[in-house]
C-alpha cells in the first residue's frame, strides 16, 4: 500500500504516511505531521537497499521528539537572536524556544502541526505528493497569513526533489528547510565521522555562544571549516577550535560559493564501506551543516535504537541565520503578492 495511517493525534486527526517508489527501488515515505520524511532506502554497491534517515518508528516518537527529525522546519529555519526583528519600521516578537532566541519557528513550528494533503501521484514514474500548511496570522508571533506549499518528488534518477512555494498575505519573513538527519553507512548504529563531506563554499558564518552569527563571514581556508574537497568529517571536529568548540561540533552556516537563485550543487557527501553518496543541490543562499551534536543516546528511534550523539547529519538548505537582523545578508522577507521558492535536490548514487 503506498498510502497507509500511521498513527492518530491526540485531537482525533488521522497522521497518514505515504510511500514514493521508482523503477529502481528507492524508496521514500513521508508522514503528513511535519510533512517529515521517516524513512529513505537506497542501494549500498553491491545493490543492498538501506534506510538512510533517522526518524521514529510511530507518531508518538514524532509528536514527542525534540531533534525534528526529517521535518519540514519554518517558518524560520534556524536561530533568530532574542526572538525579535523589525520589519518595515514594526518590531515583532517570535516564541522563544532556544535559551533566549528563536529556533525553527517556535514552540509549534511547521515539524509540530498536521499538513494537508494537496496531491499524491503514487503511480507515475516520478511519484509525487505535495502537502500544504498555512499558517495564521500572529503564530508564533510571525506577522501574515502564510500558506507553504512543499512538493516532494522522487526522479527516475534516484533524487528526492523539494519544491517550496510560500506566499503571504502581509509581509513577512520565511525561511523553510528540511531537517533530515541522513546516515549513509546503512546502520544507525554508526556515526557519520567516518564519511567524507565536500561544501561548495569558501565562507561561513561565525557564531557567538547562543549559536547566532556575528554578522562577519569568515574565511574557512586553514580552519577546521575547510570542506572544499572532500574531507573525514570526523578528522577535525574535536579540535580545539573555537567554533567548534561552541557548535559543540559542526553546527554552522556555509556561505554557498554561486550566487543563489539557481539551482547548483551545494555539498557532497560520501560513506566509503557501503559505497553510498549523496549530493545537494540548491537555489538558496546557504548550507547548516550539523552533525547531531545534541543527540544523546536517551531517546529510542527506528527499531529501538538509542541514536548516540553524530549518529546523523544535517545539510539544512537555507538563507543565513539571523537574516532579518544582519541586513548585510540576503534577505527573507516575503511581500504579500510575492511568491517564495525553493528547490532543494538530494541525489543518491554509489562508487
Ligand atoms: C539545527 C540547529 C542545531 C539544532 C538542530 C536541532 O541544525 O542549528 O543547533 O538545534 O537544528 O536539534
Amino acid at each position: 500500500m503506498s498510502t497507509s495511517i500511521f498513527g492518530k493525534l491526540p485531537d482525533g486527526r488521522e497522521v497518514y504516511q505515504y510511500r514514493l517508489k521508482n523503477a529502481s527501488g528507492m524508496t521514500v515515505q513521508i508522514i503528513n505531521y511535519g510533512a517529515a520524511i521517516t524513512s529513505i532506502l537506497v542501494p549500498d554497491r553491491s545493490g543492498q537497499f538501506d534506510d538512510v534517515v533517522l526518524g521514529y518508528d510511530n507518531l508518538q516518537g514524532y509528536i514527542n521528539g525534540t531533534t525534528y527529525f526529517g521535518a519540514i522546519v519554518g517558518r524560520y529555519g534556524n536561530r533568530i537572536a532574542k526572538g525579535s526583528f523589525q520589519l518595515d519600521g514594526k518590531e515583532y516578537q517570535l516564541a522563544t524556544n532556544n535559551g533566549d532566541n528563536h529556533l525553527h519557528g517556535g514552540k509549534i513550528g511547521f515539524n509540530k502541526v498536521l499538513w494537508e494533503t494537496r496531491s499524491f501521484d503514487a503511480g507515475s514514474p516520478e511519484p509525487s505528493l505535495q502537502l500544504q500548511y498555512v499558517s495564521r496570522d500572529g503564530e508564533e508571533g510571525y506577522p501574515g497569513t502564510v500558506t507553504l506549499k512543499v512538493t516532494y518528488t522522487l526522479t527516475a534518477r534516484n533524487e528526492l526533489r523539494v519544491n517550496y512555494e510560500g506566499t503571504t498575505d502581509k509581509a513577512t519573513i520565511l525561511n523553510p528547510t528540511q531537517h533530515s538527519y541522513f546516515n549513509l553507512s546503512g546502520s544507525l548504529h554508526n556515526t557519520i565521522l567516518s564519511h567524507l563531506l565536500m561544501i561548495e563554499s569558501e565562507g561561513f558564518t561565525p557564531v557567538d555562544k547562543g549559536l547566532i552569527p556575528t554578522g562577519e563571514i569568515a574565511p574557512v581556508a586553514g580552519t577546521p571549516m575547510d570542506f572544499r574537497t572532500a574531507t573525514v568529517i570526523g578528522a577535525r571536529i574535536n579540535d580545539s577550535y573555537q567554533q567548534l568548540v561552541l557548535g559543540k561540533g559542526y553546527d554552522h552556516n556555509w556561505v554557498l560559493k554561486t550566487p543563489p537563485g539557481t539551482v547548483r550543487k551545494a555539498a557532497d557527501l560520501y560513506e566509503p564501506i557501503s559505497g553510498r553518496a549523496m549530493e545537494v543541490f540548491t537555489d538558496e543562499p546557504g548550507v547548516q551543516f550539523y552533525t547531531g551534536n545534541f543527540l544523546d543516546g536517551t531517546v529510542a528511534g527506528k527499531n529501538n535504537i538509542y541514536y548516540q550523539q553524530r549518529t546523523g547529519l544535517c545539510l539544512e538548505t537555507q538563507a543565513f541565520p539571523d537574516s532579518p537582523n544582519k541586513p548585510q545578508f540576503p534577505s527573507t522577507t516575503l511581500r504579500s503578492g510575492q511568491v517564495y521558492r525553493q528547490t532543494t535536490i538530494y541525489k543518491f548514487s554509489t562508487r
